[in-house]
C-alpha cells in the first residue's frame, strides 16, 4: 500500500511554505545571513517541536522564518519543499505564504514574491509540477494591516491565485476581515480561510457567509453543528484536512481519534494535506500513510481524496483534465 500511495498522483492544497522550513535549511540560511539561532543543533530544533496548541507552534513558526531574508532564501525554501514533494508523488502544490510575517521584519513584498515565484517556475520546468500561490492574511493582526498588504499586492495580482486567512484562530473570527475579503473578491481573487481548526464551528459558517470562501482549511470542528455539516455536504465545499497537524497541535489526542472517518461518513468533500510539514512530522504522503494505518482505508477512498483535491484546485482546466 505504501508504494501505491506514493505512486498515487497527489495534490497539496494546504501548505504554508514557511512551515516547510526544515531545521537543516534553517541552519544553512542562518549562517548565510549571519543570524544567531537560539538552538545549538538540528537535533535541538526538532526537540523543541513539542507543541501544546496552535499558539505554541505559531511562536516557533514565526521565530524560525526569521532566517528568510533575501529572494534567494525564499527561492531555496520553496525549491527544497518542491524537491521533497515531487519525490513523494505530489503533482500540484498550492503554497500559502504570510507576507505580513516578513514585512514586519523589514522584508519587502517584492523579495518574497520574486523568490517564491522563481521557485514555482523552476518546479514546473524541472519536475513538471503545477503550482499556485495563496497570499494569506494574519487574523491575529488588525484588519487594516491585511488591507494594506492587499493594496501592496496589487501590482502582483497576476502571480497570486487566491487569498487566505491563517494564524491564531481563537478570538479572531472571519468577520474581522469582511472588508478585506470583499476587496479581494472585487479584485477577482478566489478566497479560502482557516476555520474550525481550534475555533468553533460558527467560524466555518461565518467564513462561508461573510468571506464567501470556496474552500475551508481544516474545518474539522464542523461536526459540532449538524446544520453546518448538512450545508457542507449539499454545497460540497471542500475541507483541506491535515491529520498530522491536528495531532501535533493537540486538536485531537491521537490519529485514531481524528474525525476524518466521521467527516467521510457525513458525505463531505475531503482532501488530505500537510499544513506545515517540517514542524508536524511529514508531508502529504505521510498524511496519507497515517490515515491508512489509523483507519485502514481502501484504495478507492484514497483515490476519492486525491481526485477531490484535483477537482477543487486552482489550476487551469487543461491541467485538471490531464490529472483527472
Ligand atoms: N499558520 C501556519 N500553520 C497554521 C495553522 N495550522 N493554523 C493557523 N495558522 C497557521
Ligand atoms: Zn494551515
Amino acid at each position: 500500500m505504501k508504494d501505491w500511495l506514493k505512486a498515487l498522483p497527489k495534490v497539496e492544497l494546504h501548505l504554508h511554505i514557511e512551515g516547510s522550513l526544515e531545521p537543516e535549511l534553517m541552519f544553512a540560511l542562518a549562517e548565510r545571513n549571519g543570524i544567531a539561532l537560539p538552538y545549538a543543533s538540528v537535533k535541538e530544533v526538532r526537540a523543541a517541536y513539542d507543541f501544546s496548541d496552535l499558539q505554541s507552534f505559531l511562536d516557533l513558526y514565526y521565530q524560525g522564518m526569521a532566517v528568510l531574508r533575501t529572494t534567494d532564501d525564499f527561492n531555496d525554501l520553496a525549491i527544497d519543499y518542491f524537491r521533497r514533494a515531487q519525490a513523494e508523488g505530489v503533482v500540484h502544490v498550492e503554497l500559502s505564504f504570510d507576507p505580513q510575517a516578513h514585512l514586519s521584519r523589514g522584508i519587502g513584498f517584492d523579495v518574497q514574491i520574486e523568490g517564491l515565484t522563481r521557485a514555482m517556475r523552476h518546479a514546473e520546468r524541472e519536475w513538471g509540477l503545477s503550482t499556485a500561490l495563496i497570499m494569506s492574511f494574519l487574523r491575529d493582526k488588525p484588519a487594516e494591516d491585511a488591507m494594506a498588504v492587499l493594496e501592496q499586492a496589487e501590482p502582483y495580482l497576476e502571480l497570486i491565485d487566491a487569498v487566505g486567512l491563517d494564524s491564531a484562530e481563537s478570538g479572531n473570527p472571519p468577520s474581522k476581515f469582511t472588508e478585506v475579503f470583499a476587496r479581494a473578491k472585487a479584485l477577482g481573487l478566489p478566497r479560502v480561510a482557516h476555520a474550525g481548526e481550534e475555533g468553533p464551528a460558527s467560524y466555518i459558517s461565518e467564513a462561508l457567509d461573510v468571506l464567501d470562501v470556496c474552500r475551508i482549511d481544516h474545518g474539522v470542528r464542523c461536526l459540532e453543528d449538524q446544520e453546518l455539516v448538512a450545508r457542507l455536504r449539499e454545497t460540497q465545499i471542500p475541507l483541506t484536512v491535515c491529520p498530522l497537524s491536528n495531532v501535533r497541535l493537540k486538536v485531537v489526542e491521537r490519529i485514531q481519534d481524528h474525525p476524518l472517518p466521521a467527516l467521510l461518513d457525513a458525505g463531505l468533500k475531503l482532501t488530505l494535506n500537510s499544513d506545515d510539514p517540517a514542524y508536524f512530522g511529514g508531508g502529504v504522503l505521510d498524511n496519507y500513510l497515517s490515515c491508512e494505518q489509523a483507519f485502514g482505508w481502501d484504495k478507492a477512498t484514497f483515490i476519492t481524496m486525491a481526485r477531490n483535491a484535483i477537482e477543487v484546485a486552482f489550476m487551469d482546466e487543461g491541467r485538471r483534465q490531464v490529472l483527472l
